[in-house]
């Protein structure tokens, strides 16, 4: 940053709609000067702390971490904290902020995420585990390991789920973030059901919905592949009952070392 743009106010032209008194939403533009280092959460703190306390937005942990400030910056859905403003300042000096699309407003950049996690729910995202744990650990090959594609460093921010043209559709697709759970569960050497995972992702607005338009790989602010974890869903739930059986073969030696 410049010492220019130290010294520039910039227009943060924010979405509003409060159901309780609005009809419709607007927008409403701030001026905000920018410091180094400000983000877009830094500057709806500065917005709601001195200009005006009525904006409201979710925020949590203020490092990407908790998902809780995903929203709609410039036309692409990101994390607010984790979005320097000079990125984002346009031609005309100005910041346009919305709430995530395809969900419902409850108000200002908070949205209703039921159906987010109605369907994250559906795949099951918790492990389960063999009955015989290891008393020390699991022991899993670097292979495994890579073949997850960090897909356990989702938050949850919902950036994915609400950029997805198919979700604008049909609300009961199970959506890229649970069907990346499900991958992160499918492909997990400790989980004792695949099959039965795949069986789900194999349904009606299951993996078969997934256009393969790309849009969640662009919006996941941790650059997770949401769109390659479904197509290898995809080819598992073909084989899904010789896949368990292997996964069967392969927990009889999960407390193993791994042969180098
Ligand atoms: S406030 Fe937690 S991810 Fe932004």
């Amino acid at each position: 940053m410049s010492n220019n743009d130290i010294q520039r106010t910039v227009t943060v032209r924010i979405q509003r709609f409060n159901p309780d008194v609005d009809k419709k939403p607007h927008m409403q533009d701030y001026q905000v000067k920018m410091w180094p280092g400000m983000t877009i959460l830094d500057a709806l703190h500065e917005i709601k702390t001195h200009q005006d306390g009525s904006v409201t937005y979710r925020r949590s942990c203020r490092h990407g971490i908790c998902g809780s400030c995903a929203m709609h910056i410039n036309g692409r859905n990101t994390l607010a904290c984790k979005t320097p403003i000079i990125n984002e300042v346009q031609k005309n000096d100005t910041v346009t902020i919305g709430p995530l699309p395809y969900l419902p407003v409850i108000k200002d950049m908070v949205v209703d995420r039921t159906s987010f996690w109605e369907q994250y729910l559906r795949v099951k995202p918790w492990l389960l585990p063999p009955n015989d744990i290891p008393e020390k650990e699991f022991r899993m090959s670097q292979e495994e390991v890579d073949a997850l594609h960090d897909a356990e460093a989702c938050i949850m921010c919902g950036a994915c789920y609400s950029s997805c043209a198919v979700i604008g559709l049909n609300k009961k697709y199970l959506g890229p973030h649970a069907l990346l759970k499900a991958f992160l569960r499918v492909l997990d050497p400790r989980d004792t059901a695949p099959a039965e995972r795949l069986e789900i992702v194999s349904q009606a607005d299951g993996v078969a919905r997934c256009h393969t338009i790309f849009n969640c790989i662009d919006a996941c602010p941790k650059g997770l592949n949401p769109t390659q974890a479904i197509e290898t869903l995809r080819k598992l739930a073909q084989k899904r009952q010789k896949y368990e059986e292997a996964r069967r073969e392969r927990q009889k030696h999960l407390n193993e070392p791994i042969p180098s």
